[in-house]
């Protein structure tokens, strides 16, 4: 039967969307936050906006995982590699979930709020938190937010790695384009 037929060397295109779609607000945000001193007004807004879009979206990704399994590793993959890529791909779930919630935790429960919008078209609700939980929420946002960083920076080495040094499927079976290079 056609629909019986299940792809597994690709992840799902849903999983793809996903990823990029929250890597690149992930990305953009990491800019604006570590760089917002020096840039206009106008960015905190789009941070906080574009950083509870990532919450909702890390948290509807979150619900897809556990329903969409991704495609199975190598099977020569060493176990030191599997250990490290689960782990850090929980780890960047996570952190994915974490960093925007503390972002939203830490306004909510400050000395001075500031009006929250979604890109100025409808407002988002402060969370209940106090102004000791909001302090706490404010360590937790810039030391998750680094640690988020790093995190980043070692996940796209070791996809690079996978492309360019191991020159295996890793990286092409979450890019919407790109073939697999051809093994040496
Ligand atoms: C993808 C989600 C997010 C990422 C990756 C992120 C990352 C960061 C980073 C790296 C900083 C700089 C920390 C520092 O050097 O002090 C920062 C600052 C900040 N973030 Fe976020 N953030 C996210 C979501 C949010 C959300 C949802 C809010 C609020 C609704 C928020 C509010 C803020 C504020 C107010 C600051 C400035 C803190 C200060 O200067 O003391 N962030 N963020
Ligand atoms: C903020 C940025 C990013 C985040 C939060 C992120 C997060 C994730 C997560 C959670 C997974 C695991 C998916 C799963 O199996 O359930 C994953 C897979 C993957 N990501 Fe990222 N990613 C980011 C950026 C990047 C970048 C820039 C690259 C490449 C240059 C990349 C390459 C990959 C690859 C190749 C996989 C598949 C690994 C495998 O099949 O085992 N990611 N990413």
């Amino acid at each position: 039967m056609r629909s019986a037929i299940i792809r597994t060397d690709r992840y799902a295109r849903g999983s793809i969307v996903f990823h990029w779609l929250i890597a690149v607000a992930i990305l953009l945000n990491l800019a604006i936050g570590i760089g917002h001193d020096a840039m206009p007004r106008g960015a905190m807004p789009v941070h906080k906006a574009l950083g509870i879009t990532v919450l909702i979206l890390s948290l509807a990704r979150l619900a897809w995982r556990m329903t969409h399994r991704p495609p199975p590793l190598a099977p020569d993959m060493p176990m030191w590699e599997r250990t490290a890529a689960a782990t850090s791909h929980w780890l960047l779930y996570a952190f994915t979930i974490l960093v925007p919630l503390t972002g939203w935790a830490m306004v909510s429960g400050g000395p001075v709020r500031r009006p929250l919008e979604w890109f100025g078209l409808f407002p988002i609700p402060y969370l209940p938190v106090s102004e000791a939980a909001a302090g706490a929420a404010h360590e937790g946002h810039e030391i998750l937010g680094y640690a988020l960083l790093a995190l980043v920076v070692v996940h796209t080495l070791a996809a690079l790695r996978h492309h360019l040094i191991l020159r295996d499927s890793t990286l092409v079976r979450i890019l919407p384009i790109l073939r697999a290079p051809t093994p040496r």
